[in-house]
């Protein structure tokens, strides 16, 4: 378990973030299945923002939808809250696999972390090379320059298990070609997701539940930042390395802070301080239920986390007030 600087953050604050992911998640919800992504998004983004603008702090999304030319609502650099408290960095995504969404697949998600002012890492939004592991496993035991194979003996040797009875989780990419190659070649299993590497690095922190023991693959970064807030919360250990690979990409990152594109980060460079964090599951999933419509209520299920004290607290809601979620 990582714990971590102490609170700086009101712990209520967990609870209110709850608010946040369940009315982005609803929302989403109900254009489950319907093949459009963007329309999916957009109402998420909406009701997200609603919902933020409420909550007593003075925050700033630093990973958001996009550059504010690009996404008119919740981009980066956007002031949300009431002012009325703490100065916090926001990362967020009102829906994480807009594509699972769409085809109502399982595992998307409304997301969001909230750190103390400078803790998140301002990742531009270009591609990520990630490896995840639960909290069980001594620090220092994955390594990114590493091979996939040569990570999975280091798992298997400290669960105390054979490599063939390992489980990784990779995005269903041809770029991950080599990737489940080189898995498949020792005998692990692969598990592959169509999207949602948020909830992937995720799943590795309850084995026993989603079968899922180790993450490889690139993703993208601002999805990155979200999952190593989570995994800050929960316990684990992540690296990620920004994939910039043209100069504009380079040039792009340094003006967000990025001295050194081939930096490997660590999961506490990529979200430091005291962390929050709260997804609700939009579709059904192996971590959590999808948002039910009831005859006269709606049903959510939340986590919340929160890094200063480890707490991992799931939230099943019953919502009577079905026309607060209308969209
Ligand atoms: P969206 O929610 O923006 O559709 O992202 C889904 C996702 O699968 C992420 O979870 C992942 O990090 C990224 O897309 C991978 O990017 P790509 O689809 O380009 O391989």
């Amino acid at each position: 378990m990582t714990k971590s600087t102490p609170a700086v953050l009101d712990r209520i604050l967990t609870l209110e973030l709850a608010r946040v992911t369940e009315a982005a998640a609803v929302a989403a919800a109900r254009l489950r299945g319907q093949g459009d992504e963007k329309a999916a998004d957009q109402v998420a983004v909406d009701a997200m923002r609603t919902e933020l603008n409420r909550l007593p702090i003075d925050g700033t999304v630093v990973i958001g939808e996009g550059e504010r030319d690009e996404a008119p609502m919740l981009f980066i650099g956007e002031e949300v809250g009431t002012k009325d408290g703490p100065k916090v960095d926001i990362a967020l995504d009102p829906l994480e696999g807009t594509t699972i969404c769409a085809k109502n697949q399982p595992n998307s998600l409304a997301v969001i972390a909230l750190a103390e002012g400078g803790s998140l890492l301002y990742a531009p939004d270009v591609y990520m090379e990630k490896i995840a592991v639960g909290p069980v496993y001594p620090e220092g035991l994955i390594d990114l320059d590493k091979s996939p194979s040569e990570n999975l003996a280091a798992v298997a040797k400290a669960k105390g298990c054979e490599v063939n009875q390992l489980t990784a989780c990779v995005l269903d990419r041809a770029r991950h070609a080599k990737i489940i190659e080189d898995i498949r070649s020792v005998g692990a299993a692969v598990l592959l997701i169509g999207d949602g590497d948020v909830a992937g690095v995720i799943h590795t922190t309850d084995p026993e539940e989603t079968g899922v023991d180790i993450y490889f693959g690139t993703g993208g970064a601002p999805e990155g930042v979200l999952a190593a807030a989570a995994l800050r919360c929960i316990g684990g250990q992540m690296h990620g390395r920004l994939v910039l690979d043209t100069p504009e990409k380079v040039a792009r990152a340094k003006t967000m802070g990025v001295e050194d594109p081939n930096k490997i980060y660590s999961m506490n460079e990529m979200a430091k301080g005291d962390v929050l964090f709260a997804a609700s599951g939009v579709t059904d999933g192996n971590m959590l239920d999808g948002v039910k419509f009831g005859k006269g209520e709606i049903h959510t299920h939340t986590v919340v986390m929160r890094s200063a004290t480890g707490t991992v607290r799931e939230i099943k809601a019953r919502h009577q007030d079905t026309t607060k979620f209308s969209v």
